[in-house]
């Protein structure tokens, strides 16, 4: 089936989306607050959450696999996260200064991270990111930063940068040049920015090499999730640990999607330990949030006790109780025995997937780790951002849009986890709705 008529079908069944979607145009630059999740013709509304389910605004049930964007660690509405976030607000909806909540969460953060000695909150992943490569350059009085290609690390401007750039104007491989990810990003930002190839150890060693007088910081998701989920090749992380570590560069692990992937987020599951790390998404359960934290002495630069802190860091609803109440509940929730089954549920997704794709005309694969996974329609191994890209660029909405036809959530871009709230037979639904969806293509 063409892209065309897999779009007709959504819009026969989401008229209540598209009259929603007319209003909004009127008053919001095509219609909504959020770029990543808009898709021609308009996107769904969403009305409820249960669950593993998502339920639009005309009734149309989903298996969600795209879990606000890997967000919603136990499903919606868990009862115990919901309660936490209720008893909070009934406590009040937010105050002009700490909370009990607050110090709870930081501990448990803290506990689970070993490399994050001190920690402070955010209300996004964005500016938990900012205020990171902030402290690096105020750190270290150098001013360049490092992030990988095809790396989403926000909507700031010092990381709006090769985030999905085309090959043709983003320079060798090896060697890429940086590209901005959006208009309004100053030629400043360009120059500062150093972009390295994900995976290529060699060409990652020169290249800092050369600019290490002027780096503040790496910074690296260390599963390139925007990008793909890429795992890092074995002993990558830990040679970039050794390189900045040599040439006095912060490392600063962005593990606003990776934190999922064990107890002690991708720096436990790979065994490396940065300076600071970023956190997002299911820290706050399910509430917007963000924290940066990482070695006390780097993090005492927002210490305001002897005078001004030398780094200042506002924000109205920073640590609000509703969110620091429900991340509190959910990492609870979250023990060893839920780690396990989350990976049991994404290994037999991707086992899933891969014999299905096997059997198919259409060339595709999955990678993953723990309960993340991302197709790909290339069958190029799988190192670096460049490899990932789809052989034919309306593939992974076409499956998309297929997919939201047969029920099931995913993101556009092929991006999806599991959640403790789905069962084998809900994972066994994505893989059969997925093989329909290819049959008509
Ligand atoms: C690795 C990473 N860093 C930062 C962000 C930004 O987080 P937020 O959307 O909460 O600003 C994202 C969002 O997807 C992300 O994936």
């Amino acid at each position: 089936m063409s892209l065309d008529k897999e779009v007709a079908e959504y819009t026969a069944k989401t008229a209540r989306s598209r009259a929603l979607h007319e209003e909004a145009l009127a008053v919001m630059p095509g219609g909504n607050s959020r770029t990543t999740t808009f898709f021609d013709p308009y996107p769904f509304y969403a009305a409820r959450g249960q669950g593993a389910h998502i339920w639009d605004a005309d009734g149309n049930d989903r298996l969600d696999f795209n879990g606000n964007y890997t967000s919603l660690i136990l499903g919606h509405a868990p009862p115990d996260v919901v309660k936490a976030a209720q008893q909070a607000i009934e406590s009040g909806l937010s105050f002009p200064g700490p909370t009990e909540w607050e110090v709870r969460l930081a501990e448990m953060l803290t506990r689970r991270v070993p490399s994050v000695e001190q920690v402070r909150f955010t209300n996004s992943g964005t500016e938990a990111t900012m205020n990171a490569v902030r402290l690096a350059r105020a750190f270290t009085g150098r001013p360049k930063i490092a992030k990988f290609e095809g790396a989403y690390h926000g909507t700031h401007d010092w990381v709006l940068v090769s985030v999905a750039p085309d090959p043709k104007t983003a320079g060798n491989r090896r060697h890429p040049k940086p590209v901005p990810a959006s208009a309004g990003v100053p030629p400043a930002v360009l120059k500062h920015t150093v972009v390295l190839p994900w995976n290529d150890a060699e060409a990652c060693e020169q290249i800092l090499a050369a600019e290490a007088a002027n780096l503040a910081a790496v910074l690296v998701d260390p599963l390139l999730g925007i990008g793909g989920v890429i795992s890092p090749a074995d002993g990558f992380l830990q040679r970039l640990r050794e390189i900045t570590e040599r040439h006095g560069i912060v490392l600063i692990f962005d593990e606003v999607i990776s934190f999922r992937v064990a107890w002690g987020g991708a720096q436990e599951r790979f065994g490396v330990r940065p300076d600071l790390t970023t956190f997002g998404k299911i820290i706050g359960g399910g509430l917007a949030v963000g924290a940066f934290g990482g070695r006390a002495d780097l993090m005492s630069f927002y210490d305001p006790r002897q005078g001004a802190a030398r780094i200042s860091h506002g924000g109205t609803f920073n640590a609000n109780p509703a969110t620091m109440a429900a991340g509190v509940a959910t990492l609870n929730a979250l023990t060893p025995e839920a780690y396990a089954r989350l990976d049991a549920l994404g290994e037999r997704l991707r086992g899933g997937i891969t014999r299905l794709l096997a059997g198919t005309r259409r060339k595709g694969q999955v990678s993953g780790v723990g309960s993340l996974f991302c197709l790909h329609w290339t069958t190029e191994p799988l190192t670096d951002y460049r490899s990932s890209r789809p052989k034919d660029a309306e593939q992974p909405l076409r499956m998309f849009v297929g997919l939201l036809n047969e029920g099931i959530l995913l993101t556009q871009r092929g991006l999806g986890a599991c959640s403790l709230a789905m069962t084998d037979e809900d994972v066994d639904r994505f893989v059969n709705a997925l093989a329909r969806v290819l049959a008509r293509q």
